[in-house]
C-alpha cells in the first residue's frame, strides 16, 4: 500500500525509501490518527495531497499502518 502509492518515493519507512520527506518509521509515536489522515488527504507544505487519488478505504489502511509504525529514531 505504502509502496504502491508512491509514498516511498519521498519517505523512508523501516530503512527503505526516498529522502525528500521525513522518515516515517516512528510517525505513530509523534502523530495521532487524525494528524496522519489530514497529512495524507490534504498534503503539506512540500507534500502533494492524496485526497483525490486514494479511496477512503486506502487512506484508512495507510492511517492504520502508519499509526502502528512506532520504531525509535534510528539516527
Ligand atoms: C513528493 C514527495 C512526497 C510524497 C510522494 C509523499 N510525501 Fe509525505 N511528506 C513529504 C514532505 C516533504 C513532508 C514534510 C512535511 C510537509 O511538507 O508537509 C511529508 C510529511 C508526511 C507526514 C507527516 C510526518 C511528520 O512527522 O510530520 C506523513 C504522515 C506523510 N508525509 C505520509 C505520506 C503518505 C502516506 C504518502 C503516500 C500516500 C506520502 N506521504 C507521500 C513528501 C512527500
Amino acid at each position: 500500500m505504502f509502496v504502491n502509492n508512491g509514498c516511498q518515493h519521498c519517505h523512508t519507512i523501516r530503512g527503505q525509501g526516498g529522502e525528500k520527506g521525513p522518515d516515517l518509521s516512528g510517525v505513530g509515536r509523534t502523530l495521532n490518527k487524525t494528524q496522519i489522515r489530514t497529512q495524507i488527504t490534504q498534503g503539506g507544505r512540500q507534500m502533494p495531497s492524496f485526497g483525490e487519488i486514494l479511496k477512503v478505504s486506502e487512506v484508512d489502511d495507510l492511517v492504520a499502518y502508519l499509526h502502528s509504525c512506532r520504531d525509535k529514531k534510528s539516527k
